[in-house]
Protein backbone atom coordinates (compact mmCIF):
# COMPACT_ATOMS: atom_id res chain seq x y z
CA UNK A 1 0.00 0.00 0.00
CA UNK A 2 2.58 2.36 0.82
CA UNK A 3 4.62 1.89 -2.36
CA UNK A 4 1.30 2.13 -4.17
CA UNK A 5 1.16 5.70 -2.57
CA UNK A 6 4.60 6.46 -2.94
CA UNK A 7 4.24 5.53 -6.69
CA UNK A 8 1.16 8.01 -7.24
CA UNK A 9 2.58 10.25 -5.45
CA UNK A 10 5.79 10.57 -7.36
CA UNK A 11 3.15 9.75 -10.24
CA UNK A 12 1.68 13.09 -9.70
CA UNK A 13 4.22 14.84 -9.26
CA UNK A 14 6.28 13.95 -12.26
CA UNK A 15 3.25 14.50 -14.56
CA UNK A 16 2.85 18.08 -13.27
CA UNK A 17 6.47 18.70 -14.09
CA UNK A 18 6.13 16.83 -17.04
CA UNK A 19 2.80 19.09 -18.24
CA UNK A 20 4.53 21.32 -20.96
CA UNK A 21 7.01 19.24 -22.27
CA UNK A 22 7.41 17.30 -25.49
CA UNK A 23 8.36 14.18 -23.53
CA UNK A 24 4.90 13.89 -21.79
CA UNK A 25 4.26 11.09 -24.45
CA UNK A 26 6.99 8.89 -23.97
CA UNK A 27 6.30 9.23 -19.80
CA UNK A 28 2.56 8.29 -20.60
CA UNK A 29 4.05 5.26 -22.60
CA UNK A 30 6.37 4.41 -20.01
CA UNK A 31 3.81 4.38 -17.30
CA UNK A 32 1.35 2.25 -19.46
CA UNK A 33 4.15 -0.22 -19.63
CA UNK A 34 5.32 -3.12 -17.02
CA UNK A 35 4.64 -3.81 -13.60
CA UNK A 36 4.21 -0.41 -10.61
CA UNK A 37 8.12 -1.43 -9.82
CA UNK A 38 9.03 -1.85 -13.65
CA UNK A 39 6.65 1.58 -14.12
CA UNK A 40 8.40 3.52 -10.89
CA UNK A 41 12.06 3.04 -12.13
CA UNK A 42 10.77 4.08 -15.93
CA UNK A 43 9.07 7.02 -14.87
CA UNK A 44 12.35 8.20 -12.35
CA UNK A 45 14.91 7.79 -15.06
CA UNK A 46 12.47 10.01 -17.58
CA UNK A 47 11.93 12.45 -14.96
CA UNK A 48 15.87 12.82 -14.74
CA UNK A 49 16.18 12.77 -18.53
CA UNK A 50 14.27 14.98 -18.35
CA UNK A 51 15.76 17.49 -16.03
CA UNK A 52 18.86 17.19 -17.92
CA UNK A 53 17.13 17.21 -21.30
CA UNK A 54 14.73 19.43 -21.84
CA UNK A 55 15.52 23.81 -22.46
CA UNK A 56 13.68 26.11 -20.16
CA UNK A 57 12.40 28.95 -21.23
CA UNK A 58 13.05 32.23 -19.39
CA UNK A 59 9.92 32.24 -16.62
CA UNK A 60 9.56 28.36 -17.05
CA UNK A 61 9.63 26.82 -14.00
CA UNK A 62 13.25 24.86 -13.08
CA UNK A 63 12.71 21.26 -12.29
CA UNK A 64 15.20 19.98 -9.57
CA UNK A 65 15.74 16.25 -8.68
CA UNK A 66 18.11 15.50 -5.85
CA UNK A 67 18.85 11.85 -4.85
CA UNK A 68 20.22 11.80 -1.34
CA UNK A 69 21.26 8.00 -1.81
CA UNK A 70 24.21 9.03 -3.74
CA UNK A 71 26.74 11.64 -1.59
CA UNK A 72 29.65 13.20 -3.28
CA UNK A 73 32.80 14.27 -1.41
CA UNK A 74 33.19 16.33 1.29
CA UNK A 75 32.97 20.47 0.68
CA UNK A 76 36.21 20.96 2.33
CA UNK A 77 35.65 23.87 5.36
CA UNK A 78 38.52 25.92 3.90
CA UNK A 79 36.90 26.22 0.34
CA UNK A 80 35.70 29.60 2.31
CA UNK A 81 38.93 30.63 3.64
CA UNK A 82 39.90 34.49 3.43
CA UNK A 83 43.24 36.23 2.29
CA UNK A 84 45.38 39.11 4.00
CA UNK A 85 47.62 40.99 2.47
CA UNK A 86 50.08 44.21 4.29
CA UNK A 87 48.05 46.15 1.42
CA UNK A 88 45.64 49.50 1.89
CA UNK A 89 43.72 49.33 4.49
CA UNK A 90 43.38 45.61 4.39
CA UNK A 91 45.57 45.13 7.44
CA UNK A 92 46.26 48.75 8.83
CA UNK A 93 42.41 50.13 10.01
CA UNK A 94 40.93 47.21 8.76
CA UNK A 95 42.42 45.07 11.21
CA UNK A 96 44.76 46.40 13.45
CA UNK A 97 44.32 49.51 14.88
CA UNK A 98 46.59 49.57 17.76
CA UNK A 99 46.05 49.14 21.67
CA UNK A 100 45.90 53.18 22.37
CA UNK A 101 42.77 53.13 19.31
CA UNK A 102 39.97 55.13 20.29
CA UNK A 103 37.92 52.30 18.41
CA UNK A 104 37.21 49.47 20.43
CA UNK A 105 39.63 46.74 20.59
CA UNK A 106 41.47 43.44 21.92
CA UNK A 107 45.44 43.68 22.14
CA UNK A 108 45.05 46.27 19.08
CA UNK A 109 42.49 43.84 16.98
CA UNK A 110 39.16 45.89 16.23
CA UNK A 111 36.75 44.54 18.27
CA UNK A 112 33.80 45.12 15.26
CA UNK A 113 35.29 43.33 12.62
CA UNK A 114 36.49 40.37 14.69
CA UNK A 115 32.86 39.92 16.18
CA UNK A 116 31.63 40.29 12.47
CA UNK A 117 34.54 37.46 11.09
CA UNK A 118 33.30 35.00 13.90
CA UNK A 119 29.84 34.72 12.51
CA UNK A 120 31.44 33.82 9.43
CA UNK A 121 33.83 30.69 10.93
CA UNK A 122 36.06 31.80 9.05
CA UNK A 123 37.99 28.49 8.33
CA UNK A 124 41.83 30.15 7.67
CA UNK A 125 43.55 33.23 6.94
CA UNK A 126 46.17 33.52 4.06
CA UNK A 127 48.95 35.75 5.19
CA UNK A 128 50.97 38.33 4.53
CA UNK A 129 50.89 37.95 1.19
CA UNK A 130 50.40 38.38 -2.08
CA UNK A 131 53.39 39.86 -3.53
CA UNK A 132 53.46 41.25 -0.32
CA UNK A 133 54.89 38.29 1.21
CA UNK A 134 57.80 37.72 -1.09
CA UNK A 135 59.22 40.90 0.45
CA UNK A 136 58.47 40.61 4.11
CA UNK A 137 60.86 39.58 6.20
CA UNK A 138 59.51 38.39 9.66
CA UNK A 139 61.77 39.45 12.39
CA UNK A 140 60.61 43.00 11.94
CA UNK A 141 58.01 42.17 12.53
CA UNK A 142 58.40 40.39 16.15
CA UNK A 143 59.19 42.60 19.77
CA UNK A 144 58.89 45.69 21.51
CA UNK A 145 61.27 47.52 18.56
CA UNK A 146 59.81 47.44 14.82
CA UNK A 147 61.74 48.48 11.88
CA UNK A 148 59.90 50.94 9.87
CA UNK A 149 60.12 50.04 6.52
CA UNK A 150 58.41 50.47 3.02
CA UNK A 151 55.41 48.61 1.58
CA UNK A 152 56.97 49.11 -2.33
CA UNK A 153 54.42 46.75 -3.97
CA UNK A 154 51.22 48.38 -2.88
CA UNK A 155 51.63 52.08 -3.38
CA UNK A 156 54.97 52.33 -1.95
CA UNK A 157 54.06 53.85 1.56
CA UNK A 158 55.56 53.51 4.94
CA UNK A 159 55.17 49.69 6.48
CA UNK A 160 55.24 50.32 10.55
CA UNK A 161 55.52 46.48 10.65
CA UNK A 162 53.15 46.89 14.09
CA UNK A 163 51.06 44.02 12.93
CA UNK A 164 53.37 41.16 12.69
CA UNK A 165 53.70 37.10 13.79
CA UNK A 166 52.34 37.84 17.15
CA UNK A 167 49.47 39.83 16.46
CA UNK A 168 48.32 37.28 13.36
CA UNK A 169 48.16 34.66 15.70
CA UNK A 170 46.01 36.72 17.87
CA UNK A 171 43.91 37.76 15.03
CA UNK A 172 43.41 34.21 14.12
CA UNK A 173 43.03 33.15 17.61
CA UNK A 174 40.19 35.82 18.40
CA UNK A 175 38.37 35.20 15.19
CA UNK A 176 38.85 31.24 15.46
CA UNK A 177 40.51 30.16 12.16
CA UNK A 178 44.20 28.80 11.25
CA UNK A 179 47.01 29.84 10.15
CA UNK A 180 48.25 29.75 6.16
CA UNK A 181 51.49 31.43 5.92
CA UNK A 182 53.41 32.53 2.68
CA UNK A 183 56.81 32.57 3.36
CA UNK A 184 58.97 34.96 1.69
CA UNK A 185 60.83 32.74 -1.34
CA UNK A 186 61.66 35.48 -3.50
CA UNK A 187 63.73 38.15 -1.82
CA UNK A 188 64.73 35.86 1.27
CA UNK A 189 66.56 32.57 2.18
CA UNK A 190 65.24 28.68 3.18
CA UNK A 191 66.93 29.71 6.73
CA UNK A 192 65.09 32.89 7.12
CA UNK A 193 61.76 30.61 7.11
CA UNK A 194 62.83 27.87 8.81
CA UNK A 195 63.72 30.39 11.72
CA UNK A 196 60.10 31.67 11.64
CA UNK A 197 58.70 28.06 11.29
CA UNK A 198 60.65 27.41 14.88
CA UNK A 199 60.12 30.49 16.16
CA UNK A 200 56.14 30.10 15.87
CA UNK A 201 56.02 26.10 16.40
CA UNK A 202 58.84 24.88 18.91
CA UNK A 203 57.80 23.57 21.71
CA UNK A 204 61.97 22.95 22.81
CA UNK A 205 63.37 25.83 24.85
CA UNK A 206 65.30 26.82 21.83
CA UNK A 207 66.38 30.38 21.60
CA UNK A 208 63.89 31.72 19.63
CA UNK A 209 60.96 29.45 21.47
CA UNK A 210 62.26 31.63 24.47
CA UNK A 211 61.78 35.08 22.22
CA UNK A 212 58.34 34.03 21.51
CA UNK A 213 57.62 33.30 25.05
CA UNK A 214 59.20 37.11 25.62
CA UNK A 215 56.96 38.48 22.88
CA UNK A 216 53.60 36.88 25.33
CA UNK A 217 53.77 33.69 23.96
CA UNK A 218 55.02 30.89 25.34
CA UNK A 219 52.88 27.76 24.24
CA UNK A 220 54.08 26.66 20.20
CA UNK A 221 51.39 27.82 18.15
CA UNK A 222 49.74 25.64 15.25
CA UNK A 223 50.38 26.91 11.62
CA UNK A 224 48.10 24.25 9.14
CA UNK A 225 49.04 25.73 6.24
CA UNK A 226 52.16 27.10 4.47
CA UNK A 227 52.41 28.63 0.94
CA UNK A 228 55.96 28.36 -0.31
CA UNK A 229 56.04 31.42 -2.59
CA UNK A 230 53.69 33.71 -4.15
CA UNK A 231 53.46 33.92 -8.20
CA UNK A 232 56.93 32.87 -8.38
CA UNK A 233 56.52 33.14 -11.79
CA UNK A 234 55.26 36.73 -11.53
CA UNK A 235 55.74 39.31 -8.62
CA UNK A 236 57.35 36.37 -6.42
CA UNK A 237 61.07 36.88 -8.54
CA UNK A 238 59.38 35.73 -12.67
CA UNK A 239 60.89 31.79 -11.88
CA UNK A 240 60.84 29.53 -14.39
CA UNK A 241 59.11 25.90 -13.60
CA UNK A 242 62.53 24.10 -13.06
CA UNK A 243 63.70 27.18 -11.05
CA UNK A 244 60.78 27.25 -9.05
CA UNK A 245 60.74 23.32 -8.74
CA UNK A 246 64.69 23.81 -6.98
CA UNK A 247 63.28 25.86 -4.40
CA UNK A 248 60.33 24.51 -3.73
CA UNK A 249 62.50 21.27 -3.36
CA UNK A 250 64.39 23.11 -0.28
CA UNK A 251 61.88 25.11 1.31
CA UNK A 252 60.32 21.83 1.89
CA UNK A 253 63.17 19.67 3.49
CA UNK A 254 64.26 22.74 5.69
CA UNK A 255 61.14 24.71 6.53
CA UNK A 256 59.94 22.09 9.09
CA UNK A 257 56.88 22.47 11.81
CA UNK A 258 57.87 21.59 15.18
CA UNK A 259 54.66 21.95 17.13
CA UNK A 260 54.60 18.62 19.13
CA UNK A 261 50.35 18.06 18.10
CA UNK A 262 51.30 18.26 14.32
CA UNK A 263 53.68 15.79 14.20
CA UNK A 264 50.86 12.55 13.07
CA UNK A 265 47.64 14.57 13.04
CA UNK A 266 46.81 17.86 11.68
CA UNK A 267 50.05 18.06 9.72
CA UNK A 268 51.20 20.99 8.27
CA UNK A 269 50.20 21.07 4.72
CA UNK A 270 52.48 22.63 2.47
CA UNK A 271 51.05 24.77 -0.65
CA UNK A 272 53.16 25.07 -4.20
CA UNK A 273 52.47 27.94 -6.14
CA UNK A 274 50.55 26.83 -9.54
CA UNK A 275 49.11 28.45 -12.08
CA UNK A 276 47.99 31.63 -12.92
CA UNK A 277 45.17 30.98 -16.03
CA UNK A 278 44.47 29.13 -18.40
CA UNK A 279 47.25 29.43 -21.29
CA UNK A 280 50.08 27.09 -22.26
CA UNK A 281 52.50 29.19 -20.02
CA UNK A 282 49.82 28.10 -17.26
CA UNK A 283 49.46 24.50 -18.23
CA UNK A 284 53.31 23.75 -18.72
CA UNK A 285 53.64 25.23 -15.41
CA UNK A 286 51.28 22.95 -13.52
CA UNK A 287 52.75 19.98 -15.69
CA UNK A 288 56.00 20.64 -14.72
CA UNK A 289 55.52 20.92 -10.61
CA UNK A 290 52.75 17.88 -10.86
CA UNK A 291 55.33 15.74 -12.45
CA UNK A 292 57.83 16.54 -10.55
CA UNK A 293 55.26 15.88 -7.77
CA UNK A 294 55.11 12.23 -9.04
CA UNK A 295 58.56 11.37 -8.76
CA UNK A 296 59.46 13.24 -5.83
CA UNK A 297 61.27 11.29 -3.19
CA UNK A 298 61.26 11.04 1.03
CA UNK A 299 62.90 14.68 1.14
CA UNK A 300 60.27 16.74 -0.01
CA UNK A 301 56.55 16.73 -0.30
CA UNK A 302 53.64 18.79 -1.38
CA UNK A 303 50.00 18.56 -0.32
CA UNK A 304 48.48 21.35 -2.60
CA UNK A 305 49.11 23.30 -5.72
CA UNK A 306 47.74 26.87 -5.89
CA UNK A 307 46.24 28.56 -8.33
CA UNK A 308 44.87 32.60 -8.74
CA UNK A 309 42.24 33.81 -10.93
CA UNK A 310 40.66 36.90 -10.92
CA UNK A 311 37.35 38.05 -12.30
CA UNK A 312 39.15 41.02 -14.23
CA UNK A 313 37.97 41.09 -18.20
CA UNK A 314 40.35 43.47 -19.15
CA UNK A 315 43.65 44.72 -17.74
CA UNK A 316 43.78 46.84 -15.79
CA UNK A 317 40.93 46.71 -14.24
CA UNK A 318 39.14 49.17 -15.53
CA UNK A 319 35.27 47.89 -14.64
CA UNK A 320 33.15 50.04 -11.89
CA UNK A 321 31.97 48.35 -8.59
CA UNK A 322 29.88 50.12 -8.34
CA UNK A 323 27.34 52.50 -10.78
CA UNK A 324 27.19 50.07 -13.60
CA UNK A 325 23.94 48.94 -15.45
CA UNK A 326 23.02 44.84 -16.44
CA UNK A 327 25.79 45.01 -19.33
CA UNK A 328 28.31 44.95 -17.13
CA UNK A 329 26.87 42.43 -14.58
CA UNK A 330 26.62 39.48 -17.79
CA UNK A 331 30.04 40.60 -18.39
CA UNK A 332 31.11 39.79 -15.37
CA UNK A 333 29.49 37.22 -14.78
CA UNK A 334 30.36 35.61 -17.75
CA UNK A 335 33.84 36.12 -17.42
CA UNK A 336 33.55 34.53 -13.95
CA UNK A 337 31.92 31.44 -15.01
CA UNK A 338 35.58 30.74 -16.84
CA UNK A 339 36.59 29.37 -13.08
CA UNK A 340 34.64 26.32 -14.16
CA UNK A 341 37.00 25.50 -17.57
CA UNK A 342 40.05 26.43 -15.28
CA UNK A 343 39.74 24.00 -12.39
CA UNK A 344 38.98 21.25 -15.21
CA UNK A 345 42.04 22.13 -16.90
CA UNK A 346 44.69 22.04 -14.26
CA UNK A 347 42.50 19.27 -12.30
CA UNK A 348 42.71 17.37 -15.45
CA UNK A 349 46.89 17.86 -15.35
CA UNK A 350 46.87 17.17 -11.92
CA UNK A 351 44.90 14.18 -12.50
CA UNK A 352 47.64 12.64 -14.99
CA UNK A 353 50.20 12.81 -11.96
CA UNK A 354 48.00 12.22 -9.33
CA UNK A 355 45.19 10.12 -9.41
CA UNK A 356 44.82 9.24 -6.08
CA UNK A 357 44.17 13.53 -5.77
CA UNK A 358 46.60 13.47 -2.69
CA UNK A 359 47.33 17.41 -3.91
CA UNK A 360 44.39 19.64 -3.87
CA UNK A 361 44.09 22.84 -5.91
CA UNK A 362 44.27 25.48 -3.71
CA UNK A 363 41.81 28.65 -5.22
CA UNK A 364 43.51 30.97 -3.05
CA UNK A 365 43.77 33.99 -4.36
CA UNK A 366 40.06 34.58 -6.61
CA UNK A 367 37.49 37.24 -6.58
CA UNK A 368 35.66 40.48 -8.74
CA UNK A 369 38.80 42.72 -9.23
CA UNK A 370 37.76 46.09 -10.99
CA UNK A 371 39.02 49.72 -11.10
CA UNK A 372 40.39 51.82 -7.93
CA UNK A 373 37.49 53.85 -6.43
CA UNK A 374 37.75 57.62 -7.84
CA UNK A 375 40.23 58.98 -5.33
CA UNK A 376 41.73 56.22 -3.81
CA UNK A 377 45.50 55.69 -3.87
CA UNK A 378 45.15 52.75 -7.06
CA UNK A 379 48.04 51.15 -4.96
CA UNK A 380 45.20 49.84 -2.00
CA UNK A 381 42.99 48.31 -4.52
CA UNK A 382 40.04 49.76 -2.71
CA UNK A 383 36.51 49.21 -4.46
CA UNK A 384 32.92 48.53 -3.52
CA UNK A 385 30.90 45.63 -3.38
CA UNK A 386 27.35 44.76 -4.96
CA UNK A 387 24.75 42.60 -5.62
CA UNK A 388 26.65 41.74 -8.31
CA UNK A 389 30.03 40.27 -6.49
CA UNK A 390 27.19 38.44 -4.42
CA UNK A 391 26.18 36.60 -7.28
CA UNK A 392 29.67 36.03 -8.70
CA UNK A 393 30.61 34.85 -5.10
CA UNK A 394 28.03 32.05 -4.86
CA UNK A 395 28.64 30.95 -8.43
CA UNK A 396 32.25 30.45 -8.01
CA UNK A 397 31.90 28.83 -4.37
CA UNK A 398 29.35 26.40 -6.13
CA UNK A 399 31.99 25.90 -8.91
CA UNK A 400 34.37 24.73 -6.30
CA UNK A 401 32.10 22.35 -4.17
CA UNK A 402 31.42 20.62 -7.51
CA UNK A 403 34.97 20.48 -8.06
CA UNK A 404 35.60 19.63 -4.40
CA UNK A 405 37.16 15.98 -4.63
CA UNK A 406 40.48 18.19 -6.20
CA UNK A 407 39.17 21.77 -4.85
CA UNK A 408 40.18 21.77 -1.09
CA UNK A 409 40.81 25.01 -0.35
CA UNK A 410 40.20 28.82 -1.76
CA UNK A 411 40.81 32.26 -0.23
CA UNK A 412 38.65 35.19 -1.38
CA UNK A 413 41.17 38.37 -2.49
CA UNK A 414 40.81 39.89 0.10
CA UNK A 415 39.24 40.20 4.02
CA UNK A 416 38.71 43.44 4.25
CA UNK A 417 39.09 46.89 2.49
CA UNK A 418 40.73 45.30 -0.11
CA UNK A 419 39.26 44.06 -4.05
CA UNK A 420 36.29 41.93 -3.04
CA UNK A 421 35.87 42.38 0.16
CA UNK A 422 33.95 41.25 3.47
CA UNK A 423 34.04 44.29 5.10
CA UNK A 424 34.76 47.61 4.53
CA UNK A 425 36.17 49.89 7.24
CA UNK A 426 36.39 53.75 7.69
CA UNK A 427 37.50 54.89 10.68
CA UNK A 428 34.99 53.78 13.32
CA UNK A 429 32.85 52.60 11.12
CA UNK A 430 32.18 49.06 9.60
CA UNK A 431 30.11 47.73 6.71
CA UNK A 432 29.29 44.58 5.84
CA UNK A 433 29.14 44.27 2.41
CA UNK A 434 27.21 41.49 -0.15
CA UNK A 435 29.53 38.89 -0.21
CA UNK A 436 30.02 38.74 3.58
CA UNK A 437 26.07 37.78 3.42
CA UNK A 438 26.91 34.81 1.02
CA UNK A 439 29.48 33.79 3.13
CA UNK A 440 27.60 34.34 6.19
CA UNK A 441 24.81 32.33 4.16
CA UNK A 442 26.83 29.49 3.09
CA UNK A 443 28.46 28.42 6.70
CA UNK A 444 25.98 25.48 6.39
CA UNK A 445 28.12 23.64 3.71
CA UNK A 446 31.30 23.61 5.77
CA UNK A 447 32.45 20.37 5.79
CA UNK A 448 29.11 19.25 4.54
CA UNK A 449 29.03 16.02 2.18
CA UNK A 450 28.13 17.13 -1.52
CA UNK A 451 24.69 15.91 -3.07
CA UNK A 452 24.43 15.84 -6.52
CA UNK A 453 21.41 17.65 -8.57
CA UNK A 454 20.41 17.55 -11.54
CA UNK A 455 18.37 20.58 -13.49
CA UNK A 456 18.37 22.19 -16.63
CA UNK A 457 19.40 25.85 -15.70
CA UNK A 458 17.69 27.38 -18.64
CA UNK A 459 19.34 30.80 -19.60
CA UNK A 460 19.46 34.33 -19.24
CA UNK A 461 20.36 36.51 -22.24
CA UNK A 462 21.64 39.81 -22.18
CA UNK A 463 22.88 41.49 -25.77
CA UNK A 464 25.28 38.91 -27.29
CA UNK A 465 25.51 37.41 -23.73
CA UNK A 466 24.03 34.44 -22.30
CA UNK A 467 24.45 32.95 -19.37
CA UNK A 468 22.46 29.67 -17.30
CA UNK A 469 19.92 31.45 -15.68
CA UNK A 470 20.18 29.47 -12.13
CA UNK A 471 22.68 27.73 -10.84
CA UNK A 472 22.47 24.99 -7.46
CA UNK A 473 24.44 23.56 -5.08
CA UNK A 474 23.03 21.22 -2.50
CA UNK A 475 24.98 19.54 0.40
CA UNK A 476 23.94 17.22 3.40
CA UNK A 477 25.23 18.63 6.70
CA UNK A 478 26.76 16.63 9.65
CA UNK A 479 23.89 16.14 11.47
CA UNK A 480 22.14 14.87 8.06
CA UNK A 481 19.97 18.02 7.43
CA UNK A 482 19.72 18.68 3.42
CA UNK A 483 21.06 22.32 2.56
CA UNK A 484 20.32 23.98 -0.69
CA UNK A 485 21.96 27.01 -2.29
CA UNK A 486 20.36 28.39 -5.25
CA UNK A 487 21.50 31.69 -7.26
CA UNK A 488 18.61 32.95 -9.88
CA UNK A 489 21.13 34.69 -12.15
CA UNK A 490 18.71 36.81 -14.20
CA UNK A 491 18.13 39.99 -12.86
CA UNK A 492 14.81 40.83 -14.47
CA UNK A 493 12.83 37.90 -14.19
CA UNK A 494 11.96 35.33 -10.59
CA UNK A 495 12.97 31.82 -10.78
CA UNK A 496 10.44 28.62 -9.93
CA UNK A 497 12.12 25.89 -9.08
CA UNK A 498 10.01 22.81 -8.15
CA UNK A 499 11.91 20.14 -6.19
CA UNK A 500 11.77 16.18 -6.28
CA UNK A 501 13.56 14.51 -3.40
CA UNK A 502 14.20 11.28 -4.91
CA UNK A 503 11.69 8.44 -2.41
CA UNK A 504 11.35 11.36 -0.28
CA UNK A 505 9.00 13.92 0.26
CA UNK A 506 9.59 17.07 1.00
CA UNK A 507 7.63 19.34 3.74
CA UNK A 508 8.94 22.77 3.79
CA UNK A 509 11.84 24.82 2.80
CA UNK A 510 13.30 27.93 5.20
CA UNK A 511 16.66 29.97 5.07
CA UNK A 512 17.50 33.43 3.94
CA UNK A 513 17.74 35.01 0.67
CA UNK A 514 19.66 37.92 -0.36
CA UNK A 515 18.72 40.69 -3.28
CA UNK A 516 18.49 43.83 -3.78
CA UNK A 517 16.79 46.46 -6.26
CA UNK A 518 19.75 47.14 -8.49
CA UNK A 519 22.61 45.21 -9.65
CA UNK A 520 24.77 47.45 -8.81
CA UNK A 521 23.50 47.83 -5.08
CA UNK A 522 26.05 48.55 -2.64
CA UNK A 523 25.51 48.95 1.45
CA UNK A 524 27.41 51.89 2.16
CA UNK A 525 28.38 53.66 5.82
CA UNK A 526 24.56 55.91 5.85
CA UNK A 527 22.86 53.10 4.30
CA UNK A 528 24.30 49.68 5.50
CA UNK A 529 21.34 47.36 4.90
CA UNK A 530 20.62 47.68 1.34
CA UNK A 531 21.99 44.19 0.23
CA UNK A 532 20.88 41.76 3.52
CA UNK A 533 19.44 38.85 4.10
CA UNK A 534 15.84 38.30 4.54
CA UNK A 535 14.08 35.06 5.78
CA UNK A 536 12.76 32.69 2.81
CA UNK A 537 10.24 29.82 3.90
CA UNK A 538 8.34 27.98 1.08
CA UNK A 539 5.48 24.96 2.40
CA UNK A 540 4.84 21.91 -0.28
CA UNK A 541 1.56 22.12 -1.35
CA UNK A 542 -0.34 19.11 -2.76
CA UNK A 543 3.37 17.33 -2.03
CA UNK A 544 5.14 19.77 -4.14
CA UNK A 545 7.81 22.21 -2.99
CA UNK A 546 8.17 24.75 -5.17
CA UNK A 547 10.42 28.03 -4.53
CA UNK A 548 10.01 31.26 -5.83
CA UNK A 549 13.37 32.94 -6.14
CA UNK A 550 13.71 36.83 -6.75
CA UNK A 551 15.73 38.22 -9.90
CA UNK A 552 19.73 38.46 -8.92
CA UNK A 553 19.43 36.62 -5.87
CA UNK A 554 21.16 33.87 -3.57
CA UNK A 555 18.99 31.72 -1.34
CA UNK A 556 19.81 29.74 1.27
CA UNK A 557 17.46 26.84 2.52
CA UNK A 558 17.38 24.03 5.16
CA UNK A 559 14.90 21.07 3.02
CA UNK A 560 12.56 19.30 5.82
CA UNK A 561 11.51 16.07 5.22
O1 LIG B 1 45.54 40.31 -4.31
C1 LIG B 1 46.36 41.27 -4.89
C2 LIG B 1 47.57 40.67 -5.60
O2 LIG B 1 47.15 39.90 -6.68
C3 LIG B 1 48.41 39.72 -4.79
O3 LIG B 1 49.34 40.36 -3.99
C4 LIG B 1 49.11 38.93 -5.85
O4 LIG B 1 49.46 37.65 -5.44
C5 LIG B 1 48.13 38.93 -6.99
O5 LIG B 1 48.72 39.24 -8.20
Amino acid sequence: MAQKLAFRYLLAIQYRILRRSQLRRTFLFVLRAGSPLVRSLLASVTLLAVAIAAPVAAGQKVALFIDVSKPGPKIDRNLFGQFAEHLGHGVYEGIWVGPDSKIPNTRGIRNDVVAALKALKVPDVRWPGGCFADEYHWRKGIGPQRPVTLNPNWGGVIEPNTFGTNEFMDFLDQIGAEAYLSVNVGSSTPQEAAEWLEYLTTAQPTTLAKERAANGHPAPYKVAFLGIGNESWDCGGNMTPDYYLSQLKIYSRFVRNFNPSQQDKQQMLKIAVGPGGGESRWTEWTDAIMKAYQNHTWSWDMNGLSMHSYTVVKWPPSYASVGFGETEYAQILKSTLEMNDLVEKHSAIMDKYDPEKKVALAVDEWGGWYAPLPGSNPGFLAQQNSLRDAVLAALNLNIFARHADRVRMANIAQMINVLQAMILTDKEKMVLTPTYYVYKMYVPFQDATFVPVSFDAGTYTHGDITLPRVDVIAAKDKAGKLWLAITNVDPNQFAEIELTLAGMNTKSASGETLSASKVDSVNTFDAPNSVVPKPFSAKAQDGKLTLKLAPKSVTVVAVEQ
